[in-house]
């Protein structure tokens, strides 16, 4: 039997096993763009993702948070095979899916599926209530009509919309109502892994909290679990057992939902937080105001990505050496020099240009947090 994990402070959740469904190894997606000497193979390519490594595990809810353009939705869109990506392996059950067989592709399609952002673009609107639920059963199952018109009324029953509603159009529903749809069609093939690609950001907040109880309550009844992209920190801290920090296509700090939140450790990850709306009104929180713009992924800035925003950079280590994601508590990794262990993994991965950076300037930074 399956060791058991408990997450403090998220009760509503489920506790999520220690089987891992995905697992995404140093994952890159480059798209090139051109200009530079292409025809001498030196066209640009703007790194969307850069390797990032996490795993998802079996009831579990993973979310991936970071500004616009950090690289959640090309994550997204290279699990579901969407995008090809440039490099790393993704493995559904243990399997890379760059090597399945046919047959184990579309098993793979059928148990991973997606729940985007705008129900009204992912939903056809010249298509029936009915039709856009049972698509994925007719295109992918042997069942008849009688079954599928059947389970179109539980699927719509179970996301909390009526039966009869079959019958509509979606411009006749509600944004959270269009909403459910798409979680009755993700629903439809009894799939392992949802991605959620800010399943609430364009919905109204009062409407919100129904969507996120509801895909809360679906994860339990049938031990789902998700990836969960969203910019919005309370929407992730509600509802995520663990969290990646993404910036500029890389994961800078990862861990259980609550220890991270409560004690963040990248400066990035802190600066967001502090930006947020406090939980309750009595928390005073400093904000802080990170100077400049995200850079270009085009051409990242060298050595730490965040360097030249970082209001604890630490000299030019920060401008050489790229940090390494790695363990810093238990089950709480960061990329940043800030922490020793970092210096260490950049000193093992890179040799010298590491070796005759001194840590001295790293340990004045962390008195002064
Ligand atoms: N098809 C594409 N071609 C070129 N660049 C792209 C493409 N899709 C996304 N990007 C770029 O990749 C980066 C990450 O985008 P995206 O994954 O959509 O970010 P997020 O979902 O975090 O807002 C952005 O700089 C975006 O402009
Ligand atoms: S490595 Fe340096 S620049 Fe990067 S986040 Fe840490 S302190 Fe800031
Ligand atoms: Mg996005």
């Amino acid at each position: 039997m399956q060791e058991q994990k408990t997450v403090d402070g998220l009760d509503h959740l489920n506790t999520p096993t220690d089987d891992v469904i995905l697992a995404i190894q140093s994952m890159k997606k480059y798209y090139d763009v051109g200009g530079g000497f292409a025809i001498f193979g030196r066209g640009q390519h703007l790194k969307a993702v850069d390797d990032i490594t996490f795993n998802i595990r079996r009831g579990e809810t993973f979310g991936l948070v970071g500004e616009s353009g950090c690289g959640k939705t090309t994550t997204a869109k290279t699990v579901l095979g969407l995008e090809r990506p440039t490099g790393g392996n993704i493995l559904f059950q243990g399997n890379d899916i760059s090597r399945m067989s046919r047959s184990e592709k579309r098993n793979y399609r059928t148990n991973v599926q997606a729940v985007f952002q705008d129900p009204w673009s992912s939903l056809n609107p010249r298509m029936r209530v009915r039709s856009i639920v049972a698509e994925p059963m007719e295109i992918a199952t042997s069942m008849t009509k009688g079954q599928i018109t059947e389970r179109v009324g539980d699927l719509l029953t179970e996301v909390g919309l009526n039966p009869y509603q079959a019958n509509l159009y979606p411009h006749e529903f509600s944004g959270g109502q269009r909403q459910r749809i798409g979680i009755a069609r993700a629903l439809s093939l009894n799939p392992e892994l949802i991605i959620l690609d800010e399943p609430v950001s364009a919905l109204d907040v009062s409407i919100r909290a129904q969507i996120m109880n509801l895909l809360v309550d679906l994860q339990k009844e049938h031990n789902l679990s998700y990836l969960l992209i969203a910019h919005n920190l309370a929407t992730v801290r509600y509802m995520c057992h663990r969290v990646g920090v993404m910036y500029l296509g890389r994961i800078v700090e990862m861990g259980e939902t609550d220890p991270l939140f409560d004690n963040a450790m990248h400066p990035y990850t802190k600066a967001l937080i502090s930006a947020a709306l406090p939980s309750h009104p009595d928390i005073v929180r400093e904000e802080i105001i990170l100077p400049g713009e995200v850079p270009s992924p085009i051409d990242p800035p060298s050595g730490c990505t965040f360097n030249p925003r970082c209001p604890m950079k630490i000299g030019d280590i920060c401008e050489q050496l790229p940090p390494k994601l790695g363990l810093e508590e238990t089950n709480h990794e960061v990329s940043c020099h800030l922490y020793n262990s970092s210096l260490e993994r950049a000193r093992e991965a890179g040799g010298g240009a590491a070796a005759s950076l001194s840590a001295e300037p790293q340990e004045a930074a962390v008195e002064a947090d």
